[in-house]
């Protein structure tokens, strides 16, 4: 595909002939799908591969010695490969492959977590935490009688400076953050606060979720010590996600799960573990998926990160002004494109966000609404739930042109204005 040439509208056309599900109609509209932070849809280059393997090569890796087997475990190698290569890991081995980013900050907080953190020590996070990131700190700060502190969003949705300088000291051992907000769009300074971090000798954990399907990630260059990802928001399926981690930590972490293929010798009363990364990947492994992230990969670097980050930036400022425009809309963090992707949260004057949804499924279009895993920063933002658009670089202007018309006649429908 050549994209250089084209306009932002002759791209995003172009784009979309990849994505079969667009091709349908939902309620006698066409899709407008717009919840790309929950997850995204899959081009057919993705889809084939996966097809293509389950059809020509499914065998159970690391187990056969014959041809399918080996050939499995061949595809298995050289998904974590690209991986690897993908996200500038140093070794190989510092991929781990996991069900998604949840089980990758699961195995970070049980591993480390329960065996380096001590009694008094600090872990630092952001109010705009996923659960998924919040709550397996927590259960650590309880069993470990730690204490979890948090950096808190200002009206923009950033976290300054000043408050991460503030609550970053030498009683942090731990920061665990997204460097992207799924609720605020918001992007955070993480390269300031892995320095930042590293000048105390706290570890930090990155969670990329929101983040790399959008920017290009480079943990050498970051010196992030954790990532973590999923898969499926950034076309691949659901079910496969990656936990990077530096050989040195990985090495002196106990495994997670025990089990079949995160072994070296089991005897009747003591078992001693496989090397990395089997050690972190007990029982059969997700190839299929490992295939299909490989190949989503393959695709957003073909489509290139420069061409997706322009294509976002242009529609993420053309629903801010959209949207604004509405007086009966509030969107929350920043208001302008700067520092944020294409999350965009926002509430409708007295309605509630599921009827807002609800609404605007009639048309069509599909958004998330509710506390989107973000209890505590919902608190913090003095809300029970928002609305939230996000957007990825297939989505067009038009479907943001529909969205905020059928947010004009939301408070029509329920009665509030006049039809
Ligand atoms: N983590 C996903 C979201 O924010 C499901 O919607």
């Amino acid at each position: 595909m050549q994209l250089k040439e084209l306009s932002t509208i002759e791209k995003i056309n172009k784009i979309r002939e990849d994505f079969p599900i667009f091709s349908q109609q939902i309620n006698g509209k066409p899709l407008a799908y717009l919840d790309n932070a929950a997850t995204t849809q899959k081009p057919i280059q993705v889809l084939d591969q996966i097809n293509r393997y389950y059809k020509k090569f499914n065998a159970n890796p690391h187990r056969g010695a014959y041809t399918l087997s080996i050939k499995a475990t061949n595809f298995y190698n050289m998904a974590r490969k690209n991986i690897k290569r993908f996200i500038n890991a140093k070794h190989t081995e510092e991929i781990i492959f996991t069900r998604g980013a949840t089980e990758a900050l699961n195995l970070i907080a049980y591993s480390y977590g329960m065996n380096f953190i001590n009694e008094g020590d600090e872990i630092v996070l952001s109010i705009a935490e996923h659960h998924s990131n919040l709550v397996p700190w927590q259960q650590i700060a309880l069993a470990k009688k730690a204490k979890l502190i948090y950096l808190y969003t200002d009206e923009n949705g950033q976290i300054s400076k000043d408050e991460i300088n503030k609550k970053i000291t030498n009683k942090t051992k731990l920061v665990a953050i997204a460097q992207v907000s799924n609720v605020l769009g918001t992007v955070f300074p993480v390269e300031h606060i892995i320095k930042k971090a590293h000048k105390h000798n706290a570890v930090v954990v990155l969670d990329m979720a929101q983040s790399i399907p959008h920017i290009k990630a480079d943990v050498q260059e970051l010196d992030v010590d954790f990532a973590v990802f999923s898969g499926h928001k950034m076309l691949a399926p659901m079910g496969i996600g990656v936990l990077y981690g530096k050989k040195d930590l990985l090495i002196k972490m106990p495994p997670f799960l025990f089990g079949g293929d995160m072994i070296d010798i089991v005897k009747e009363q003591s078992t001693t573990f496989a090397p990395l990364p089997q050690k972190f990947e007990a029982g059969t492994q997700n190839v299929g998926g490992a295939i299909g992230l490989s190949a989503a990969i393959d695709y957003l670097e073909n489509i290139g990160y420069d061409n997706i980050y322009k294509i976002e930036k242009e529609l993420t400022s053309y629903a801010l002004n959209k949207l604004s425009q509405n007086p009966n809309i509030s969107i929350f963090g920043s208001k302008n494109g700067d520092d944020r992707t294409g999350v965009i949260s926002f509430t409708v004057k007295d309605v509630h966000p599921h009827d807002v949804s609800t609404i605007l499924d009639a048309d069509g279009i599909a958004i998330r609404s509710g506390h989107h895993c973000a209890h505590p920063l919902m608190t913090h933002c003095k809300t029970n739930a928002t609305c939230r658009a996000s957007l990825y670089f297939y989505n067009t202007f038009e479907e943001i042109d529909r969205l905020a018309e059928s947010l004009l006649t939301v408070r029509k429908w329920l009665g509030f204005d006049k039809r």
